[in-house]
């Protein structure tokens, strides 16, 4: 008997406008909307088979077996939830890959979901392709709004280029779509891995500590505003307006945390001082490289791609050591299938 393999890759994503903290936990519905830019390079790549009867889920992470534990656990609860949703009967044998560390700072959890639920689904399915999913009833639409119950950011991974994801009026009337795409403006992300600690508060933690805040509600207040001048921006193609405001964001949502009721910062020093040096570059060149900063201690750093190579020069000289990931914006997910 011929054993197919559904394989999906799905890009992470960069939020320039950031979703924090969940109006509905259950239902993974945010408190505000957000704007990503998905990546080009940095993906996960998943592969789905059916297994005969009397199998139970099997889960690999980097061709390692896992089980029990936490990353384990999340799997195979989305997994179940999918399974009796749609009265899928066989179990499947799952193996993902990130080609990214995982503490880089890169959103391993949104890459990782979106590619679960399109490898996953397409077993299931038997759908060799994105459109025989869609042919289906799983369009890129019905996908993201499954992936997002996984985690909440996977909802932008099913879309190029650039991306809102808007909460709507309830938690059913969510909507995530591309506004933009990878053609439309080739922006750089350099991600720069100043530390390797793994983070100790994870964001699906964050966002219940965020309301805590005094600075959550107005910030609440700001981002309808913020989020027409992010759009601006971008429609301008003007890296100018849309760095400052990329910046702002970014510390907005990390002083967020940090005067919760139990404080925490993912900003170490290294970061701090990175910053530092980043704006120092700014001003006394005029170079056109910004920051922003998701739940870790690491940097992207946004450019037009045109001056990825010339950031690249600057960094390697201020710092020789450091490692980082050059990326770009990219397109969104693929799916194929091949018989083993
Ligand atoms: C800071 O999507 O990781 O990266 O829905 O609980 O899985 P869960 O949270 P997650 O939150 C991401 C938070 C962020 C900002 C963003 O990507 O918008």
């Amino acid at each position: 008997m011929t054993v197919k393999s559904y394989i999906a890759e799905a890009p992470s994503n960069i939020a320039f406008l950031k979703y924090w903290g969940k109006l509905d936990h259950k239902n993974q519905w945010p408190s505000n909307n957000s704007l990503s830019m998905t990546l080009n390079k940095c993906h996960t790549r998943t592969s789905s088979i059916i297994l005969d009867d009397g199998c139970e889920f099997e889960i690999y992470l980097d061709q390692k077996k896992i089980v029990g534990n936490h990353f384990y656990k999340k799997v195979i609860a989305y997994l179940t939830f999918l399974k009796q949703k749609y009265h899928f009967k066989p179990y499947l044998r799952v193996k993902t890959t990130n080609n990214f560390p995982t503490a880089s700072g890169v959103a391993s959890s949104a890459s990782g979901f979106a590619a679960l639920t399109l490898s996953a689904l397409a077993a299931w399915t038997d759908s060799e392709s994105l459109l025989e999913l869609k042919e289906k009833g799983f369009s890129l639409d019905v996908l993201s709004g499954l992936s997002r119950l996984g985690s909440g950011s996977s909802c932008r991974s099913f879309y190029g280029g650039y991306v809102v994801w808007e909460k709507g009026e309830a938690h059913d009337k969510q909507k995530t779509k591309s506004i933009m795409s990878q053609k439309d403006w080739d922006l750089a992300d350099t991600v720069v891995i100043l530390s390797n600690e793994k983070k100790h508060l994870s964001s699906t933690d964050a966002h219940k500590r965020v309301f805590s805040s005094p600075l959550f509600a107005p910030r609440l207040a700001l981002l309808q505003e913020r989020q027409r001048a992010f759009e601006k921006s971008l429609s301008f193609c003007d890296i100018k307006s849309l760095g400052p405001l990329m910046e702002q964001e970014a510390l907005d949502i990390h002083s967020v945390i940090m005067t919760a009721e139990e404080p925490f910062s993912y900003l170490k020093k290294e970061t701090l001082d990175f910053l530092v040096w980043l704006r120092n570059l700014r001003q006394a060149s005029g170079f056109q490289a910004y920051f922003t900063i998701d739940a870790g201690s690491n940097v992207h750093v946004i450019t037009e791609s045109k001056d990825q190579k010339e950031f690249l020069t600057y960094l390697r000289k201020d710092y020789p050591t450091v490692d980082f990931i050059e990326d770009a914006v990219g397109s969104g997910p693929t799916l194929v299938c091949e018989t083993l």
